[in-house]
């Protein structure tokens, strides 16, 4: 799955897609930047306390892709949320894919794909049993990706949004590929 974009390189544990673009866990410096490329690219905005808490609570599955000059052009954040499982009285962690995002200048790149390949690997040792994610119901792009990675539509969250728009939820069983 995009793997023909990629080409592991093993200092600093980072993926480098073109030569230019570095994929990477995100630190704490380079929040203001993912905050610049989410309020850009999304209507969907968060005050820094939530984006810090989930760099502190869940670092592994947020990751962030660079440009040459070290500038933030998208993410991808994550995190674990316990749930009861459907036949027992047990907990099971499921990963939420909460935000991702690719500056419009270096969209369809692979950028997204390796993102998400690499933070669903990294989320996954965290002994999930899904994977899931909401996404508005217009968002044919983001719906596209999700399917390449096998998520499903599970069901519609009616006004998820602040403007009234429904959401799909998507689920997958996190060890499918
Ligand atoms: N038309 C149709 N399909 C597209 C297009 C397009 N213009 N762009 C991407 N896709 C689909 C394709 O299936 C593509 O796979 P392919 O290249 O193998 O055909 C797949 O998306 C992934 O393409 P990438 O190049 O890997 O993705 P990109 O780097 O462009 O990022 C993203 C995709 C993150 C969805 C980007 O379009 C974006 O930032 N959109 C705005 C923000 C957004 O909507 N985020 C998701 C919100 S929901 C949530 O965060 C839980
Ligand atoms: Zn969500």
């Amino acid at each position: 799955m995009g793997t023909d974009k990629e080409t592991k390189i093993n200092i600093m544990n980072s993926i480098k897609i073109e030569s230019q673009i570095l994929i990477r866990r995100c630190k704490l410096n380079d929040l203001e930047g993912v905050i610049e490329v989410n309020e850009r690219e999304l209507p969907e905005d968060y005050p820094y306390f939530f984006y810090k808490s989930i760099l502190d609570n869940f670092p592994e599955g947020f990751l962030v892709a660079t440009d040459k000059d070290n500038k933030v052009i998208g993410y991808v954040m994550w995190r674990v949320e316990q749930i009861p499982s459907m036949d027992s009285l047990k907990y099971v962690n499921k990963g939420h894919l909460v935000s991702i995002a690719v500056s419009q200048e270096y969209r369809r790149r692979g950028i997204g794909t390796t993102l998400l390949s690499n933070s669903i690997s990294a989320v996954k040792k965290h002994k999930i049993t899904e994977l899931v994610l909401e996404v508005r119901v217009s968002n044919y792009i983001a719906i596209k990706l999700y399917e390449k990675f096998n998520l499903k539509m599970n069901s519609v969250k009616k006004n998820y949004y602040r403007d009234g728009e429904n959401a799909y939820y998507m689920v997958r069983n996190a060890d499918t590929n």
